[in-house]
């Protein structure tokens, strides 16, 4: 379907120059074009541009939106979740309002675990049925491409059945989705006494089987005090990579333990959380080019310390804002609530919240060559928002202003 958007009252392009994501004062960078048309041939964007430049002949038969009164941005680029999941826990939500950590709710039984007994019981249909209700809504808030973890199911059928569950909901949804394999999420009960057995699994069964039947595109380990240690993380991600999948790591959330440093020594796509990252990891981060990843709705969702992003960025970081939708830490993918979360808590600029969240996004998949901004080339994915300015969206929170998405160069009508 071809598609001509005209009239839009603010076009933000976030154009990326050739490069692969920005980084530091570029960060700040949007590049905004006033009254601007955008062409959409085959999925892709063809021009784009001020109104009054559009010169060239259309065919009769061309869909045209008037988007008079509306402003445009990238689809966003939700880089972390963990959106397959059954069940969910309120319970501890109540019991963190009345001063429980998340720590102290694990260690009784609950947490990741309390989550994997319940996706374990539930059927791969039934799965993508829950999922798929969560995938629509994003959708209709804005984002337009999501990384979708396993690490729910912690053995070799469940973690199958997961990757599955999303390798499929990628063909059925509009959605583009990227899997990553996260069976180190945490050691299951049956390995409780033998973590190093549970780490053997996922080495010599499990990555050999998904590499295979390339159910992920990325490994991820949660290296962290009382889950995976920095040792047991390099192993696996050393097997993941000689399988050709490219390294994720949930890094520095809760313990100082030299997360980021392994994120940097491996070469990681990206490290997520960073809350407590220390200077030798900020260092090796801007050394190997990773994105570093922050979380805004979990230092909010958990009232914790957030990571530092000002700090980061100045140092010439690429960073991205992921919402990490999971029933535990964040039960939230409103990606513009993350953003007025990373504004008002974690000294981020509105525009550098919006370079986060859409092409350093796509950068932390591995995309961004093909989405994330809108330039003549790449994919057509464009949302519009009824609001008179594009500062409008991360001040008037907690609502939806999407007004229109098109996702590969087709209108969803809602
Ligand atoms: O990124 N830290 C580990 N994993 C998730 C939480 C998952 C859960 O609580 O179910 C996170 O915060």
């Amino acid at each position: 379907m071809n598609l001509l958007i005209k009239n839009i009252k603010q076009l933000v392009t976030v154009h990326a120059d050739g490069k692969p994501w920005k980084a530091g004062n570029e960060m700040r960078e949007i590049s905004i074009i006033e009254h601007a048309t955008v062409l959409i041939e085959n999925g892709l964007f063809r021009w784009i541009g001020r109104g009054e430049e559009f010169t060239q002949p259309v065919s009769e038969t061309i869909d045209i939106i008037d988007a008079t009164d509306l402003v445009a941005l990238p689809g966003f680029v939700d880089s972390h979740t963990h959106l397959l999941f059954a069940g969910t826990r309120e319970d501890e939500f109540a019991l963190r309002v009345e001063g429980k950590t998340y720590q102290e709710i694990e260690q009784a039984g609950g947490g990741i675990l309390n989550t994997v007994q319940a996706t374990r019981k539930t059927n791969k249909k039934e799965l993508k049925k829950i999922a798929r209700r969560h995938i629509d809504t994003m959708l209709t808030e804005g984002t337009t491409t999501i990384e979708i973890k396993s690490g729910y199911g912690l053995n070799e059928k469940d973690e199958i059945k997961m990757l599955e569950a999303i390798n499929e909901l990628t063909e059925e949804c509009l959605m583009d989705i990227v899997p990553t394999f996260l069976g180190a999420h945490t050691i299951p009960p049956e390995f409780k006494n033998n973590p190093g057995g549970y780490v053997d699994l996922l080495c010599t069964r499990l990555l050999p089987y998904i590499a295979q039947r390339e159910l992920a595109t990325c490994c991820d380990a949660f290296c962290d005090e009382g889950y995976f240690s920095v040792d047991q993380s390099r192993t696996i991600f050393k097997k993941a990579q000689s399988l050709g999948m490219s390294i994720k790591i949930h890094a520095d959330q809760l313990k100082q333990i030299g997360a980021s440093k392994l994120a940097g020594e491996m070469g990681a796509l990206s490290a997520d959380h960073l809350e407590q990252i220390d200077d030798a990891g900020i260092a090796a981060l801007r050394q190997s080019g990773t994105i570093a990843t922050v979380l805004p709705g979990v230092s909010f969702f958990l009232h914790y310390g957030y990571p530092p992003s000002r700090k980061m960025i100045d140092a010439g970081i690429p960073l991205a804002i992921s919402s990490n939708f999971n029933p535990g830490s964040c039960m939230s993918y409103s990606m513009p609530l993350m953003m007025t979360i990373a504004c008002t808590q974690m000294s981020m600029s509105i525009e550098e919240a919006i370079t986060a969240s859409t092409l350093n996004g796509a950068a932390a998949l591995g995309l961004s060559e093909k989405l994330g901004s809108i330039e003549v080339g790449k994919q057509a994915d464009i949302v519009l928002y009824d609001i008179p300015s594009y500062r409008y969206l991360t001040y008037h929170f907690g609502t939806n202003h999407v007004a229109k998405v098109i996702k590969h160069g087709i209108y969803l009508d809602f």
